[in-house]
C-alpha cells in the first residue's frame, strides 16, 4: 500500500476483534508519529501507550461518569438526548486493544520572550497562540500513527471527546510531567469486519480557493 491508499483507506474504527497488537508494530506507529514535524523541531508530544484491559475499562468508566454529569445538567431536552448518544462516540476505546494517551507541551515561543516587556505583547502573542501550534504539531503525529496502522492493516480512531474527564484520567494514570497535558487518545486494534464506510468528503471547490 503506498501512501496515498493508506490515505484513502484510513477511517475512524470504533469496534474492534480481541486479537492482540504486536508490540513492534505500536512501536513502528509511535516513530511514524514521531516523525511529522513540529514547531520549531520542538517534538512536543509524548505517548502513555496502555494495553492492561482494566486499566482501559478504568479510563472508559471515568469518562462514562462524566458525561453522565454533563448530561444531568443540561436543562434543554434535545441538547440532552443529543449528548447522551454522543457517549458511546467518547467511550469507543473500551473495546480497543489499545490505547494511546497523547500529551502536549506548549509551545515555547522566542516572540513571547522578545515581547515581555513591550506593551503590544498581549495582541501579537494572542495571534501567535491562536494557532495553537502545539496542538498543530499533535495533530500531525496523530495522523502520522494513524496512517502507519492502516499501513500495517489495523484500525484507528482519533479522540478528543473524553477530555472532558482529563483530570481525572491524569489522576489514574498520572501525568507525563508537570508541563505536558492530555490533548487526545488513539484508539487502536484489528478493526472488526464490515465497518462503515467513511464519510464523503466537501467537494474541493468548497474548501480550496487557488490564487494564481
Ligand atoms: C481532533 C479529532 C477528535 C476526534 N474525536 C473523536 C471522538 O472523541 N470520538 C469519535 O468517535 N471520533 C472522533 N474523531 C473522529 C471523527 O469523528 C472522524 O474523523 C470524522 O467523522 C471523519 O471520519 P473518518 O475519520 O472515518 O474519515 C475525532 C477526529 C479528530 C480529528
Amino acid at each position: 500500500m503506498n501512501i496515498i491508499e493508506s490515505i484513502y483507506q484510513r477511517k475512524s474504527i470504533r469496534k474492534f476483534t480481541d486479537q492482540p497488537v504486536k508490540r513492534e508494530d505500536i512501536v513502528t506507529c509511535l516513530e511514524a508519529a514521531c516523525q511529522a514535524p513540529s514547531p520549531k523541531h520542538q517534538q512536543n508530544w509524548k505517548f502513555v501507550v496502555i494495553q492492561n484491559k482494566d486499566l482501559i475499562c478504568q479510563i472508559a468508566k471515568i469518562v462514562e461518569e462524566r458525561h453522565q454529569k454533563i448530561t444531568e445538567c443540561a436543562k434543554d431536552e434535545r441538547l440532552k438526548e443529543k449528548f447522551s448518544k454522543l457517549m458511546r462516540y467518547y467511550t469507543l476505546f473500551k473495546g480497543a486493544p489499545v490505547l494511546v494517551v497523547v500529551y502536549a507541551k506548549p509551545y515555547a515561543m522566542i516572540e513571547e520572550r522578545i515581547l515581555a516587556t513591550q506593551d503590544i505583547k498581549d495582541e501579537i502573542i494572542d495571534q501567535i497562540k491562536a494557532t495553537q501550534s502545539a496542538a498543530q504539531a499533535v495533530g500531525a503525529a496523530v495522523e502520522n500513527f494513524m496512517l502507519a496502522a492502516t499501513h500495517l492493516g489495523y484500525g484507528t480512531c482519533y479522540m478528543t471527546g473524553p477530555a472532558h474527564a482529563k483530570s481525572e484520567i491524569e489522576s489514574l494514570i498520572g501525568t507525563v510531567s508537570e508541563e505536558y497535558e492530555m490533548l487526545s487518545m488513539i484508539a487502536m486494534g484489528v478493526p472488526v469486519e464490515g465497518t462503515a464506510d467513511k464519510p464523503a468528503r466537501l467537494p474541493l471547490e468548497e474548501v480550496v480557493h487557488f490564487i494564481d
